[in-house]
């Protein structure tokens, strides 16, 4: 006889839960669209998913719960007990039209938590990869050194290495490069790369492909490329692959002429990204 009352304010905390929680939920998306603090969209998230909760475990614990029972009766039925029994009914009608409205309350509660949830996507930010396939490189640019002078063919003599810029990028980090004059003859490009080497130069991405080091040391005897960080070394003529170390990637090369004026230029950018892969990377 009891059960009826339990129930109606147990469903009446679970109704109060989820406005709570739809309240929440508006606050967050409000907060979140208008950037307030980070506090108070933390308050509302947290006031949201708290009332979903609630009204979540009320429903399961002690709402949805079915049982059965056998009532033994004797074969005809007083008129008490009909009145009775014609109660009971009454009161199980108007329990399943609470319920009803307790399950529109638990789906809108979602929805609209559902839609402020959607309002975080802007946070995803921008595709970072144009950003990470391109450098200060471009096709034309002159070679210069970290003074601003720019190489002449008759600059470096053989074995000799020097670091690179494009001209009016002196210092950027994603275009640092290693210029090198090898003895003439000894480089034998791939013939996707057949032009890439005038006058025995050659060109390759300072940033080491295993950590983003600056690769600065030269073994000119056996023609590597050494990054100080992790020992990782590069030939020089084959490429620049690893030979050794953690880095699992080759140097990228940077295809160079030479101008009518004799100075180095870029034939492109890079063909491929620079430095470690994308999720080695920092922000
Ligand atoms: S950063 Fe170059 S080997 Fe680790």
């Amino acid at each position: 006889m009891n059960a009826p009352s339990r129930f109606s304010w147990l469903q009446r905390i679970a109704a109060l839960a989820l406005l709570v929680s739809m309240l929440g939920s508006v606050g967050f998306a409000v907060g979140y669209a208008t950037g307030v603090s980070a506090q108070f969209q933390g308050l509302a998230l947290a006031i949201a998913l708290g009332g979903l909760a609630v009204a979540v475990v009320i429903w399961g614990k002690f709402l949805v719960r079915q049982e059965r029972v056998i009532d033994l009766r004797e074969p005809t039925s007083s008129s008490w007990e009909r009145n009775d029994a014609t109660h009971a009914l009454e009161a199980g009608t108007e329990q399943i039209g609470r319920r009803h409205l307790l399950s529109r309350l638990l789906g809108s509660a979602f929805a609209v938590f559902g839609i402020a949830a959607l309002f975080t996507i802007r946070s995803l930010g921008q595709n970072p990869y144009p950003q990470l396939f391109r450098t200060k490189w471009t096709p034309g640019a002159r070679l210069v050194r970290e003074n601003g002078q720019p190489i002449h063919r008759e600059d470096l003599v053989a074995d000799e290495i020097v670091t690179v810029f494009p001209e009016g990028f002196v210092g950027a980090a994603d275009s640092q490069t290693v210029l090198l004059r090898l003895a003439p003859g000894i480089l034998q490009p791939a013939s996707d790369r057949a032009d890439w080497s005038p006058s025995d130069y050659v060109a390759y991405s300072k940033v080491c492909t295993h950590a983003g080091c600056p690769v600065g040391l030269y073994r000119s005897a056996e023609h590597q490329l050494l990054c100080p960080c992790h020992q990782s070394m590069f030939d020089v003529l084959d490429r620049a692959k690893p030979i050794a170390g953690p880095a699992t990637r080759p140097l990228p090369q940077l295809p160079l002429r030479i101008a009518a004026d004799g100075y180095l230029r870029a034939q492109s950018d890079f063909h491929e990204p620079i430095g470690p892969g994308f999720w080695e990377r920092g922000a």
